[in-house]
């Protein structure tokens, strides 16, 4: 008999649930997005997170028992996200997983929101496995980890201020481009020059695997305010330059750090995770760098890149496989860490 597991996803702003057949195969996936609700406000309005989870979690998890053509009883495992994120909307879909799971008789365990973004390439590549060097770059984090096993992590390296994907937002709202701001920034890029606006690049000391981004926001800003403009009024042809050289300086410091931190290891694999997963220009080059390097890179489908619950039920199907189960009092943890440092 198939392993039944339900993920449930709500550590931001996507109410997510999925359900995974023996750790692997996707019966169904459903993501309702919240962008729309907070795009007014150039970013996430966490209050308001917290209550539309609550409208949203279980029409969500309904639809994918119906995608799937499964009921709550043919469920073997329920694998629900703990943290990191906004505590509001983590409580909400943590409760729910709960409730279902002792109403229902039905196992559960905690997962990780990081450890689900490096599941998310498993789920997609089936020549993949342990160990491998992952990058999760999405609003919130930039990890760099060795993975050395199922739950064996280490943190080699992280941003020192902001975020990949945080940088995006930052400098698509300063720009008035909308939210979320990668992909408006790829989109005005592929109109752009690369080299006609250069920005600089952080590099991390000799030995470090860091990551800095808040000093290339701030060069945009800068760099915007000498043209005495206000930024609403640029030139499009100069918002599209300014948007591929932005990008380009983001995919050049990713690219050169994970790269360094893959040829360092012995497995010369890399998996690339998180929303900024998603960016084309990352993947090309990365592809193109990689290759020269001998290095062996793995994407998970745009879909899987994002937030979803397919990747946290693929996390938490090997521990719930194992007879792993969690208490009721399993709480959230906003500040959740992955791994050892
Ligand atoms: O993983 P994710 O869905 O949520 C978090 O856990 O944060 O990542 C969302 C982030 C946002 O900052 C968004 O701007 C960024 O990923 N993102 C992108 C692209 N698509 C999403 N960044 C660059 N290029 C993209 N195409
Ligand atoms: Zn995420």
């Amino acid at each position: 008999m198939a392993h039944l597991t339900l993920g449930i996803e709500t550590s931001c702003d996507e109410t997510a649930a999925a359900i995974l057949e023996d750790g692997r195969r996707i019966r169904s996936s459903v993501v309702a997005s919240q962008d729309i609700l907070h795009a007014p406000y150039g970013g996430i309005v966490p209050e308001l997170a917290s209550r539309r989870h609550v409208e949203a979690i279980w029409p969500v998890v309904q639809e994918a028992l119906v995608r799937a053509e499964v009921y709550l009883s043919d469920l073997d495992g329920i694998a629900a996200t703990t943290g990191p994120g906004l505590i509001g909307p983590l409580l909400v879909g943590l409760c729910f997983g709960k409730a279902l799971a002792f109403a229902k008789h039905i196992p559960l365990v905690g997962v990780n929101h990081l450890e689900g973004h490096l599941y998310a390439a498993l789920l997609d590549h089936e020549e993949l496995s342990f160990p491998f060097i992952g990058l999760v770059a999405s609003g919130g984090h930039t990890h760099l980890y060795h993975a050395a096993a199922p739950g064996d992590y280490r943190l080699l390296g992280r941003t020192r201020d902001d975020a990949a994907g945080e940088a995006f937002d930052k400098v698509a709202k300063f720009l008035s481009l909308g939210y979320p701001g990668g992909p408006r920034i790829e989109e005005w890029a592929q109109k752009g020059d690369l080299d006609a606006v250069r920005f600089p690049r952080s590099v991390p000391p000799r030995g470090s695997y860091d990551f800095s981004f808040s000093g290339l926001k701030t060069a945009v800003v800068n760099y915007v305010k000498r043209l005495e403009v206000r930024s609403q009024e640029l030139d499009p042809a100069l918002v599209a330059d300014i948007c591929a050289g932005f990008q380009e300086a983001v995919v050049d410091v990713l690219v050169r750090v994970s790269l360094a931190a893959a040829k360092a290891s012995a497995s010369r694999r890399l998996v690339l995770a998180g929303g900024v997963a998603c960016n084309g220009r990352l993947r090309s080059k990365l592809t193109e760098r990689a290759a020269e390097e001998g290095v062996q890179v793995y994407y998970p489908n745009p879909s899987l890149c994002t937030d979803n619950a397919a990747m946290i039920a693929a996390a938490g199907y090997p521990r719930l496989l194992r007879g792993e189960r969690a208490a009721l009092s399993l709480n959230a943890d906003a500040d959740l860490v992955l791994g050892l440092t």
